[in-house]
């Protein structure tokens, strides 16, 4: 090899090492963006580690650790559901309410004497993803606000229970609202009444013992709370509420009163 290629080949080199690391700094790339981000369990595996020691090497790849969990303690659930035509004899419901569903009127995580757990976190929902993580349909289904002609008012409605019982759940709010579903999906209460013949609409009141009998066979024996409303004279079944233990999984007997209405009832 003559002695003058030697500048050649160092700027032929140059060139080269210039050129790779433009096209590993290109911005076009997309999957370089998505290269795997500290959080993704793989890369602490697939990476070779420089490190012959292996406690070493597990403490210097090891991922961050994931977000600390929210803790805001409570003793138990209690779903609380609404028979949406009580709901409007006294409320302004401008869209017709569901005549066939007990609505979800909020999941609240709850303690066996007061002051119950509210207002537990600042965190509020992310409206971007939120849609992408729960079922927008069974939200305006089963969890509407009844008393609104605007359906952007659901936010509001879902946005109020989230703020107000939600951040007490020590859970982040598509997890909250998923497991509100759960629950509200496992026995449906209408169905519960119907099949021991009591049926809305009927013209005959029956005794909230038997209502609340019911409720409590139909769920594996356990106590419910009911509640009704008085209009005009009359009284109404307006709400069951069902009591579980902090996962949602089990029922669990609420704790009294657990009838707040008079030996008569309505089911409109
Ligand atoms: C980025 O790459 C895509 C496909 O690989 C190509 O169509 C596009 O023109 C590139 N854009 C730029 C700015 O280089
Ligand atoms: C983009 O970058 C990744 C990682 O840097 C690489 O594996 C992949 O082949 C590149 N894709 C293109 C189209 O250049
Ligand atoms: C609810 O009960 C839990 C556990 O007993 C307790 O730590 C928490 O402070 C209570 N919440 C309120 C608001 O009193």
């Amino acid at each position: 090899m003559s002695l003058n290629m030697i500048p050649i080949i160092i700027i032929f080199v140059g060139l080269l090492l210039a050129s790779s690391s433009c096209s590993y700094s290109t911005p076009n790339n997309t999957s370089y963006y998505k290269t795997p981000t500290p959080t993704s369990p793989s890369l602490s595996h697939d990476s070779p580690s420089p490190y012959h020691f292996p406690l070493l090497k597990k403490g210097k790849k090891k991922p961050p650790p994931p977000p600390q969990p929210i803790v805001t303690p409570f003793e138990y659930l209690k779903i609380v559901q609404t028979w949406p035509t009580t709901f409007c004899k006294v409320n302004k419901c401008i869209n017709p309410p569901p005549t066939t569903w007990f609505t979800i009127h909020g999941l609240w995580p709850s303690n066996y004497s007061d002051p119950q757990p509210r207002l537990c976190t600042k965190e509020k929902i992310d409206w971007s993803t939120f849609s992408s993580l729960v079922s927008m349909t069974d939200l305006r289904k089963y969890w509407p606000r009844l008393d609104t002609a605007v359906r952007n008012d659901d936010l509001f409605f879902w946005s109020e229970q989230w703020d107000n019982h939600g951040t007490c759940s020590s859970m982040h709010p598509p997890d909250f609202f998923n497991l509100a579903f759960k629950i509200y999906h496992k026995k449906e209460l209408k169905t519960i009444l119907q099949n021991e013949g009591i049926i809305p609409g009927g013209i005959k009141p029956e005794t909230s013992q038997k209502i609340f009998d019911t409720i409590e066979t139909g769920i594996g024996g356990f106590k419910p709370q009911i509640e009704c409303l008085r209009v005009q004279n009359k009284d109404y079944l307006y709400q069951i509420k069902l009591c579980l233990d902090k996962t949602g999984d089990k029922y669990k007997d609420c704790p009294g009163p657990l009838i707040k209405c008079p030996m008569d009832v309505y089911f409109p």
